[in-house]
């Protein structure tokens, strides 16, 4: 990283998966504070670190580096009951940073009427269906939008928690018996149930903007979390194959409360390859052996549901989209040990369509759009064990150097395994060197 690097902002320029846990978590050292900033238990952030590995929904992923504070920004809708069973299930490895993590008083609350809406209208979509990750997210943050949100502030005051949640529930129950022939809700099991998690992290909650705002006034670094991918953006990304929040870069000062004007820089993380998990558009998609094999290989199925991720070549178009709408300084491009025994590898370029070239992601649908693929040699050698630029063989340098011309970006960190030590890190930083690249300046 830079010397001058302050505050940093991490995100996926994917459908989310890139690696974003472990890239956070080898960052972590240089930093004071880390924050997520928007999404919810629908994020599955992966550390390993020797034979252990933890899965973060909610939880940042620097909560594993002792002393380090560990916020849940106001734009992140909180499941009370995953967030205590993360941080139960780390005491019970012997983890307890508990003390360190701050949750924003101004958070919006995951309820069961949102989990179980989001199945119910995922199951009547049928066709249609997004392929959530069924955590309620979109529910949640529909009722934030339309005022109806319940907060961690509301949540702690035991009388006004039960009062709104009588409120939701005429109309959930109303929706959920009429509509989708399920059972109605109790407010008294929600209230038993939420009210035991509120006691427990009542001494947690705080004001997160303000809090950030005092550490950076200190002097402190702040690295912020985003949690799912670009491409997901619920303005932005593949609509309406998307999640509920801002993923870029764009939604971390309203997901934080903290100014973006006050981040140095953004890590813009990529795999190697392309993956998405749900439905939606993905031009570059594999349906054949080298998709099962990269799926294999890459230890492809989903960290929050278990589900075979699609999997794809890097699609350069698509990266560039989301670097540009993202404003990213730097890429972190990770599994890189996946391709190792390719003997080529394909890389979009751009679309072909009714033989015209198309170079910018489109708004509407890609279906009709042929990916143009540069073929670029693989390298048949393990990188796992590389820990410089020098030690990759050349092939996968070649592949690199490709990745930082195509994106107009520099390449500031290589990941080649998942173990936290799996790393390389760039210094200088990777240019892109073609005129291509220069683009960005
Ligand atoms: P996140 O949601 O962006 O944090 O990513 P996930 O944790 O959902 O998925 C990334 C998966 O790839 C996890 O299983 C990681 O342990 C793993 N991983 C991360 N970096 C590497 C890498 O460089 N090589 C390999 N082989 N696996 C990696
Ligand atoms: P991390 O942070 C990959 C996808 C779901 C679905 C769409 C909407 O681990 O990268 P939602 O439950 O959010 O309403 O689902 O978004 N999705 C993710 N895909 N990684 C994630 O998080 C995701 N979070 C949501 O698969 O297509
Ligand atoms: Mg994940």
């Amino acid at each position: 990283m830079r010397r001058e690097l302050k505050n940093l902002c991490v995100v996926g320029i994917q459908w989310g998966d890139e690696g974003k846990g472990k890239i956070v978590d080898a960052l972590m050292p240089d930093f004071d504070v880390v924050v997520r900033y928007q999404g919810g238990a629908n994020a599955g952030h992966t550390v390993k670190i020797g034979d252990q590995e933890f899965v973060f929904h909610l939880i940042p992923s620097g909560i594993l580096q002792k002393g380090k504070i560990c916020a849940i920004g106001n734009g992140v809708v909180i499941d009370p009951c995953t967030l205590i069973h993360e941080l139960d299930q780390l005491r019970k490895v012997g983890i307890d940073n508990e003390s360190n993590l701050c949750i924003s008083d101004r958070a919006h609350v995951v309820l069961p009427y949102h989990k179980i809406l989001d199945a119910a209208r995922e199951e009547r979509s049928g066709e249609s269906k997004i392929g959530t990750t069924l955590r309620g997210i979109g529910p949640c943050y529909a009722d934030k939008v339309a005022r109806q949100g319940i907060r961690v502030v509301d949540w702690m005051d035991p009388d006004r928690f039960r009062r709104l949640v009588e409120r939701n529930l005429e109309q959930r129950n109303a929706e959920l018996v009429k509509i989708f022939g399920r059972e109605p809700l109790s407010p008294d099991a929600i209230c038993r149930e939420y009210g035991a998690h509120a006691e427990r992290l009542k001494p947690r909650v705080c004001d997160v903007s303000r809090l950030l705002r005092q550490k950076h006034l200190e002097g402190r670094r702040i690295m912020f979390e985003g949690a799912q991918g670009s491409l997901l953006d619920i303005d932005l990304g593949t609509y309406p194959y998307v999640t509920s929040s801002n993923t870029s870069f764009l939604g971390m000062g309203t997901g934080s409360g903290f100014s973006p004007r006050r981040v140095d820089t953004v890590l813009g993380v990529t795999k190697a390859y392309s993956t998405r998990v749900g439905e939606g558009p993905f031009p570059t998609e594999l349906d054949d052996s080298t998709g099962n094999l990269l799926r294999q290989v890459g230890s492809e199925f989903g960290a929050t549901t278990g589900r075979p991720r699609r999997c794809g070549w890097l699609d350069m178009v698509a990266i560039r989209h989301a670097v540009e709408l993202g404003d990213i300084d730097a890429l972190a491009v990770t599994k890189l040990d996946v391709l190792d025994r390719l003997r080529e590898i394909k890389v979009s370029t751009g679309y072909v369509e009714g033989g015209k070239t198309v170079d910018l992601f489109p708004a509407g649908t890609t279906e009709g759009l042929a990916p143009r693929y540069a073929v670029l040699p693989g390298w048949n050698k393990d990188t796992s064990a590389c820990r410089s630029w020098q030690d990759l063989p050349a092939e996968a340098k070649q592949y690199l150097q490709f990745i930082a011309d195509q994106s107009g970006c520099p390449i500031a960190m290589i990941s080649v395994g998942k173990d936290r030590g799996a790393i390389i890190h760039l210094k200088p930083w990777l240019a892109p060197s073609s005129k291509e690249g220069s683009r960005r300046g």
